[in-house]
C-alpha cells in the first residue's frame, strides 16, 4: 500500500517537472483514475491543465450531465463525438478491432483538441493492471496498447502507472475528492461498446445503456459490488403481450474483486435477481430474456469482450 501523502507530493512534482511551461490535455471520464489525475495536475500546474470530456456516445445514462455538473468549476471542454465513434465502429465485429478503433479515435480527438488548445502534452490515468494486461497480450486497453504510434504529443504523463485501483481510491481520499468519485465502480475506457457482443450500433447502445442503469439502481447501493453491469449477448425468442418476438438476451454481471485481475460473482439473493429481470424485460421493449453470469475470472473476464 502506498503512503498517500508521499505519493501525492511525488506525483505533483513529477507532473510539474515534466510539463514545464507546456499546456497539458487529459481525458476526464469522471471515473476515479481520471479524476485523481485531474486533481493532482490541478495542484501541480493549475490552469495549464485542459481537461477534456469526450462524449463518445458509449457512456452510461446521464453521464455527460453528471460530469458537467461535477466539474463545473474546472476549465472543462466537452466534445460531442458520438457520431464519429459510431461511424468508426460501423461493420466491426472483432473485439480487439473495436478496441483499436475506439483507441485510435480517442487519440485523434485529443490531437485535434490539443491543437485547438495549444497543449503539447497528454496526461493519462493508466494504472498498473492496465499496463500488465496489455503487456501480457490479454487485450489492448484503449489507453495503452491501442495507441497508434504516430502520436503527435511531445510527451505523455502517467502519474498512476504503478498503482492498483484500491491505492488510487486511497489517493482520491487523500486529495479530498467527493466520496462518490472515490468509490465509483471502474468503467472500461471503450465504454458500453465492450458490453455489446459484435457490431456496435446506436440502437444496441441505447438498449444496453438502459439495462446498465437498471442494474446499477438495483445493485450498487445495496451490494457495493466491485463492478456490476449488463451486456447484450445475443438474440433469443421471447413472448411479450401474447406476441412472440426475437429479442435481446441481457446478461447481468456483478462481481467482487480487489484489483480486477481476478473476480468472483456475487451470490445475489434470488428475489433480487428476479426483480431485476422483471424490470429489465418490462422497461426495455426489445429485451426478451435476462441471465445472471456466475463465472469467476479466470476463466471468464469481467467484461464480455
Ligand atoms: P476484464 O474484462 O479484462 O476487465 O476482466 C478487468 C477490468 O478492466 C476493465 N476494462 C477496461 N478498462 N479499457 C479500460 O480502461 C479497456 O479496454 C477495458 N477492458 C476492461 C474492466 O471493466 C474491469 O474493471
Amino acid at each position: 500500500m502506498v503512503n498517500v501523502l508521499k505519493f501525492i507530493d511525488r506525483a505533483v512534482k513529477q507532473i510539474r517537472d515534466t510539463a514545464g511551461q507546456d499546456k497539458v490535455v487529459m481525458a476526464l471520464s469522471g471515473g476515479v483514475d481520471s479524476s485523481v489525475c485531474a486533481a493532482l495536475a490541478t495542484r501541480a500546474i493549475g490552469n495549464q491543465l485542459v481537461p477534456i470530456y469526450v462524449d463518445t456516445g458509449l457512456m452510461r445514462k446521464g453521464e455527460t450531465d453528471r460530469i458537467r455538473s461535477l466539474f463545473a468549476d474546472a476549465n472543462l471542454r466537452v466534445v460531442d463525438a458520438a457520431d464519429e465513434f459510431f461511424e468508426a465502429l460501423a461493420g466491426i465485429t472483432d473485439p480487439e478491432e473495436k478496441r483499436k478503433a475506439i483507441g485510435e479515435k480517442f487519440i485523434r480527438i485529443f490531437e485535434r483538441e490539443a491543437k485547438r488548445t495549444g497543449a503539447t502534452m497528454l496526461l493519462q490515468g493508466t494504472i498498473y493492471p492496465d499496463r500488465i494486461e496489455s503487456e501480457g497480450g490479454i487485450k489492448s486497453h484503449h489507453n495503452v496498447g491501442g495507441m497508434p504510434l504516430d502520436i503527435e504529443f511531445k510527451g505523455i504523463i502517467e502519474p498512476l502507472a504503478d498503482l492498483y485501483k484500491d491505492e488510487v481510491r486511497d489517493v482520491a481520499g487523500g486529495l479530498g475528492l467527493p466520496v462518490e468519485i472515490q468509490h465509483r465502480m471502474p468503467f472500461p475506457g471503450p465504454g458500453l461498446a465492450v458490453r455489446v457482443l459484435g457490431e456496435v450500433t446506436k440502437e444496441k447502445i441505447a438498449i444496453v445503456r438502459e439495462a446498465n442503469a437498471i442494474v446499477e439502481e438495483c445493485l450498487v447501493e445495496k451490494y457495493q459490488p466491485w463492478q456490476c453491469f449488463a451486456a447484450l449477448i445475443g438474440l433469443g425468442t421471447g413472448v411479450k403481450g401474447d406476441v412472440r418476438l426475437h429479442g435481446w438476451i441481457v446478461a447481468v454481471r456483478a462481481v467482487g474483486s480487489r484489483d480486477g485481475m481476478t473476480a468472483d460473482p456475487l451470490p445475489l439473493p434470488y428475489d433480487t435477481l428476479a426483480r431485476m429481470a422483471t424490470r429489465i424485460t418490462a422497461e426495455i421493449p426489445g429485451v426478451a430474456r435476462v441471465v445472471y453470469d456466475v463465472t469467476p475470472k479466470p476463466p471468464a473476464t469481467i467484461e464480455y469482450e
